[in-house]
């Protein structure tokens, strides 16, 4: 039933599906969480947007498991958004994709369309985080607002009433999304702008061809991982041991090739960079102020 939500996502993107149809139960088509990884063709048309003529199914009651809402609201799956439809994360998921961003106490969780408020409550409840959620449905604020105070993490959740398109959350270390493919892709250009070392989590959707650094999988869903790269395109001056050369990044995302010395190519992990050499042997350091720091080597910018 996850990947017939899946499927419900990419195919009622708009605030103007207020009915959810939903095809028969039976047979259920095969797992649509194929689609993160298909290559997005810029512009194309969503997937799946063909006219659904089954009759009116509740997918609350198809979903069956997890309990909704509260006495005061009691949202239904796949009821219309902005920008998306509502589908919760599988706890499991959020559960999962928090780990593998490593959130701590230390961290800012921005969940952005926060729904029933799952991501900020966890990040809070099970990591000790401050969090934050922004959805543009004031009812679903509301909620949400209710279950942090249920779950006993008020005073470290907040969630505000918003466009995740024009609210500020350049402040977030931890982003945590289940949007759209298309809607990822338009705030990639801010997330790629955002402090080195933040991590993004995305329930299902990818970042187009930005690939991420994991995938996480769970019984019930798949999600991804993506760490905010520095930007280190440019001409380095190395100091290696007693060696000196001088060597062009280039940089795509996260990948590194390089030109005019030894390194052939490496990555960078947030501010963490690993560089390769064409017999193998790899240099890691760190992106500082100064420049390139590792054990025995620096490089100083020369050109940008
Ligand atoms: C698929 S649900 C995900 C909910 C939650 N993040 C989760 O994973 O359980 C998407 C949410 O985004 C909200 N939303 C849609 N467009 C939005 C927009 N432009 N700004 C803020 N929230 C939006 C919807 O109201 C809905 O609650």
């Amino acid at each position: 039933m996850r990947h017939t939500l899946v499927a419900l996502l990419l195919a009622l993107p708009s605030a103007a599906t207020a009915q959810v149809r939903l095809v028969p139960a039976s047979p259920v088509p095969p797992a649509p969480l194929a689609a993160p990884a298909a290559p997005m063709i810029p512009g194309a048309p969503l997937a799946m947007p063909a006219p659904i003529q089954a009759p009116v199914v509740a997918l609350s009651t198809l979903e069956g498991q997890e309990k909704l809402g509260d006495a005061e609201y009691q949202p239904a799956v796949g009821q219309a958004g902005k920008d998306v439809i509502w589908v919760p994360t599988p706890e499991s998921l959020v559960k999962a994709l928090l780990t593998a961003a490593k959130v701590t106490k230390a961290d800012y969780v921005v969940d952005l369309g926060s729904g029933d408020g799952r991501f900020p409550i966890a990040a809070a409840r099970d990591f000790g985080a401050r969090a934050h959620g922004i959805d543009y449905n004031g009812d679903m604020v509301a909620l949400a607002r209710r279950n942090a105070e249920r779950a006993g993490v008020r005073t470290r959740v907040t969630f505000q009433r918003g466009d995740i398109f024009e609210a500020d959350f350049s402040s977030a270390t931890v982003v945590t999304l289940y949007l759209l493919p298309n809607l990822n892709l338009k705030l990639r250009p801010t997330i790629l702008a955002m402090k080195p070392g933040t991590r993004v989590v995305s329930h299902a959707f990818d970042m187009g061809d930005w690939e991420p650094d994991e995938t996480i999988r769970t019984d019930e869903a798949t999600g991804y991982l993506w760490i905010v790269p520095a930007q280190i395109a440019g001409r380095w001056a190395f100091e290696v041991g007693n060696a000196r050369f001088a060597a062009t990044l280039a940089q795509t995302y996260q990948k590194l090739s390089a030109s005019g010395g030894p390194i052939t190519g490496g990555r960078v992990r947030g501010t963490e960079v690993i560089l390769t050499f064409a017999d193998g042997r790899e240099l890691t350091g760190e992106v500082s102020e100064n420049g390139l720091v590792g054990r025995g080597w620096t490089a100083t910018r020369i050109g940008g």
